[in-house]
């Protein structure tokens, strides 16, 4: 018998998320506060970041390996929190991941348009996400008549892993890089970065209270949301969430700076020996894996 058209689906898998480390989890924490009914399961690959300062193609490597470890844990959906590899794997990932895959790209550069009234917009980011240009990109496909200011931030990382978020050294080096974005008198600043959130009030602070911060995890959330709803894959309400956190490696203060991004207490966190993990999905499954990789790098680069 059918079911009556006004009964909705449910699918209570959970959504996979993956980062560079932990600086996703601020990605993480938007989810859970939109998306209370939803299990997460969250990967940081916390042995090979920094993403920020690699290649655009190890990148794209490294995220089909985080997404094959996701879709093994039978997620309906994969959220790329890494503005990094979002900027550099996106279309890729969506041509090899067999569940929806949401980055954190689009839905900044989205919120950044709906933001500006001068239509002077900033742009923070790693090296790699400001030499891809994905932020502009994106803007301007929505919008071409802007003046759009990029900055990359490289020190932002480790200072704040390193927790100096008030510190006169991150105040510096703070002014320092945002000089130009001060003198081309942007109104909006997008934060093109996992980590750049906890930054906020010393950016507001140099900015100036009428600058605008673009937090793309926040935007990031409500665009999973509307994507859940509209594929009929949001969890049920009575569901019980369950949140898995897993990373490739324990670094130093890992639960300190973990709970910092999550703004939360961090539950227990699984260390995957991610070589192994790799390795043990067997010859087989790489050799097919490795041609098929080509040949779709080709196209890829064929396309950039
Ligand atoms: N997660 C990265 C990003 O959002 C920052 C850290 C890294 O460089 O890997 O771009």
């Amino acid at each position: 018998m059918r079911a009556p058209s006004n009964i909705t689906a449910h699918d209570n898998r959970p959504i996979g998320v993956f980062d560079s480390g932990i600086g996703g989890l601020t990605v993480v924490k938007e989810l859970m506060e939109h998306l209370p009914n939803e299990s997460i399961v969250y990967f940081g690959d916390t042995a090979r970041i920094p993403y920020g300062t690699k290649s655009p193609d190890t990148i794209r490597r490294f995220a089909l390996e985080d997404s094959i470890f996701l879709l093994e844990h039978q997620v309906k959906m994969i959220v790329v929190a890494c503005n990094t590899a979002s900027a550099t794997s996106l279309p890729w990932l969506e041509q090899w991941v067999p569940v929806p895959v949401v980055g954190v790209i689009e839905p900044g550069a989205q919120a950044a348009l709906s933001a500006t009234r001068t239509r002077r917009i900033g742009v923070i980011g790693t090296a790699t996400t400001i030499r891809s240009r994905a932020y502009p990109e994106s803007i301007r496909q929505r919008q071409p008549h802007l003046d759009i200011i990029e900055q990359a931030c490289p020190l932002f990382v480790p200072l704040i892993e390193e927790g100096w978020l008030e510190e006169e050294a991150t105040f510096l080096i703070a002014r320092r890089y945002l000089q130009s974005l001060v003198d081309s008198q942007v109104d909006t600043v997008v934060l093109g970065c996992t980590h750049y959130p906890l930054l906020k009030p010393v950016l507001q602070h140099i900015l100036g209270p009428d600058v605008t911060l673009i937090d793309s995890g926040q935007e990031t959330a409500r665009v999973v949301a509307q994507r859940l709803t509209q594929l009929g894959l949001t969890a049920h309400p009575d569901h019980t969430p369950q949140h898995r956190f897993f990373i490739s490696d324990l670094p130093h203060m890992f639960q300190e700076i973990g709970e910092r991004f999550l703004q939360r207490p961090l539950p227990s966190v699984e260390t995957v020996n991610f070589d192994a993990f790799l390795t043990g999905k067997g010859q087989n499954f790489w050799a097919s894996f490795q041609s098929a990789f080509s040949a779709k790098k080709d196209l890829v680069n064929h396309e950039e």
